[in-house]
């Protein structure tokens, strides 16, 4: 048997380690490239590059090779690009004279990016944006404009950044004869409320300690008002085929009366309070709300916690759908928008000819679906549903249920179950929950409740689990 001395292991060993430890030199030769040009460097747009680095071996496994060869900032003043072959400029002419396959939108807002998205897509170049403002807001005519010059524009990363459905609706009519949405759609208030909910919080030490986590932003006022959640569900109809629901039309409340002991109650009726996207579509009725509100605790989303996002879909072939996972972060989001670039990349024919007009992508490519037609502006109707509410009230000394019925039973509200009366430093608190009305109705009758009580009042929408 031959032995070995040290002298003679310690170096295999290292020669096996780094043999191990060193990645193979990897030939690009075969490798069709896609150059990308990148609009914005922030947080998403530098996980993109790096991405592009990091898992290049994804790409290769499809025979492609991710370059970003063009970036666009704001200011791009003694700003080094993320590689020497790369143009970073803060001119968008000179960004689309350089030689670019695809656009990444990573920008964020309407505009500009609303009018650089238009310039790739007239000049035949591919799209993938994760911006949900953009996209919520002129979703319509973007994707129509896609649509009548059959090139791509994606979004998977817009909602729900980590998990992969818009592509199925818009690739797959029968997935997308959703009847009915509810999601949690915003990371940043789903922290929130968690925090409140777990720890006991107020508002502003959970929106606190969000920003130090880096899950909100300094100015996280789309968040926490809703805005950020009905762009999704506003892009989140259009992907259902109704493409005319303008975000501004969707009722909205924010998360800023909401108390800890509000989340409290709620639990004690057997309910979770989420930031909620809701829409039901009958023909071409919608009625949706986004806001905090509240879901039985046996619901999937009432288990879809802290930053996490969730959706539920349902419809008549599909019955209930449920995807949950990362709503946002730089580098799931640069993931979901390189899949997508991989995934336009795959269809033949996808890359225009050099100085040629607008090439027609593959059939289906930026497209709906031919069974998927979408409903116009003009012929829908939207409002807010009718649902149960639930009530915080603060009650004057003298009052008690009793009190509350009596102002709100002839106003046309009834109460379905009623908590017990907490004494709290502003006063004397009571929950209840309401039987189903409208909004207006019930607005009404917490007018009554405050001219009769003199104290400040709470309504958040109740969803029941009903199929
Ligand atoms: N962050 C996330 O986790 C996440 C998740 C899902 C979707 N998104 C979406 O992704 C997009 C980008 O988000 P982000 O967090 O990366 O934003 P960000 O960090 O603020 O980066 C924005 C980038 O766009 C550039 N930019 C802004 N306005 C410009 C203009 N007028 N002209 C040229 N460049 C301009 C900025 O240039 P400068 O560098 O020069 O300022 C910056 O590089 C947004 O639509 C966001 O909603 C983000």
């Amino acid at each position: 048997m031959n032995t070995l001395s040290q002298s003679q292991i310690v170096p295999r060993l290292k020669r096996a380690f780094a043999r191990r430890i060193k990645p193979r030199k990897r030939s690009d030769a075969g490798l069709r490239v896609v150059r990308i040009g990148l609009l914005g460097f922030g947080r998403v747009g530098s996980a993109v590059v790096n991405t592009c680095r990091r898992a290049r071996d994804a790409a290769a496994r499809r025979g492609l090779r991710l370059d970003v060869r063009a970036v666009l900032v704001r200011n791009a003043l003694g700003r080094p690009a993320p590689d020497p072959r790369t143009c970073l400029t803060a001119d968008a002419d000179e960004f689309f004279r350089q030689p670019i396959d695809v656009v990444v939108e990573a920008l964020g807002g309407v505009e500009p990016a609303a009018r650089l998205v238009e310039t790739a897509l007239r000049r035949g170049l591919p799209v993938v944006s994760a911006n949900k403002a953009l996209l919520g807001e002129r979703g319509p005519r973007l994707f129509e404009l896609a649509e009548t010059l059959g090139v791509p524009l994606y979004c998977e990363a817009s909602v729900v950044a980590g998990v992969p459905f818009l592509g199925d609706l818009r690739a797959r009519p029968f997935a997308a004869r959703v009847r009915r949405i509810v999601g949690v759609l915003n990371g940043t208030s789903n922290f929130i409320l968690s925090r409140i909910e777990r720890d006991a919080l107020s508002l502003e030490a959970a929106l606190a300690d969000a920003r130090r986590r880096g899950l909100a932003e300094p100015d996280s006022g789309r968040d926490l008002s809703g805005a950020d959640a009905a762009d999704k569900l506003a892009l989140l109809l259009l992907h259902v085929g109704l493409a005319g629901v303008q975000p501004d039309a969707i009722e909205r409340s924010g998360l800023t009366t909401l108390e800890p002991l509000d989340i409290a109650a709620a639990k004690r009726f057997g309910y979770a309070i989420r930031p909620l996207a809701f829409a039901e579509i009958d023909g071409t009725h919608v009625t949706a709300f986004v806001g905090p509100g509240l879901v039985p605790l046996s619901h999937a989303l009432a288990h879809v916690e802290n930053e996490s996002n969730g959706v539920e879909l349902r419809g008549p072939e599909i019955g209930t759908v449920f995807h949950s996972g990362p709503g946002a972060g730089p580098d799931v989001t640069a993931a979901t928008i390189l899949d997508d670039v991989i995934e336009i990349a795959a269809h033949p024919g996808w890359r225009r000819a050099a100085g040629a007009p607008a090439v027609r992508a593959a059939p289906g490519a930026g497209r709906r679906g031919p069974d998927h037609p979408l409903d116009r502006s003009e012929r829908l109707q939207i409002d807010a549903p009718a649902t149960a509410w639930f009530v915080r009230t603060r009650l004057a000394a003298h009052a008690d249920v009793a009190t509350l019925r009596e102002v709100l039973n002839p106003q046309g509200v009834s109460l379905r179950a009623t908590g017990s009366i907490m004494d709290q430093p502003g006063g004397r608190v009571l929950h209840a929950l309401t039987h189903p009305c409208r909004r207006d109705r019930l607005e009404r009758a917490l007018a009554a409740l405050h001219a009769a009580t003199g104290g400040t009042n709470l309504a958040l929408r109740c969803l029941e689990d009903r199929a």
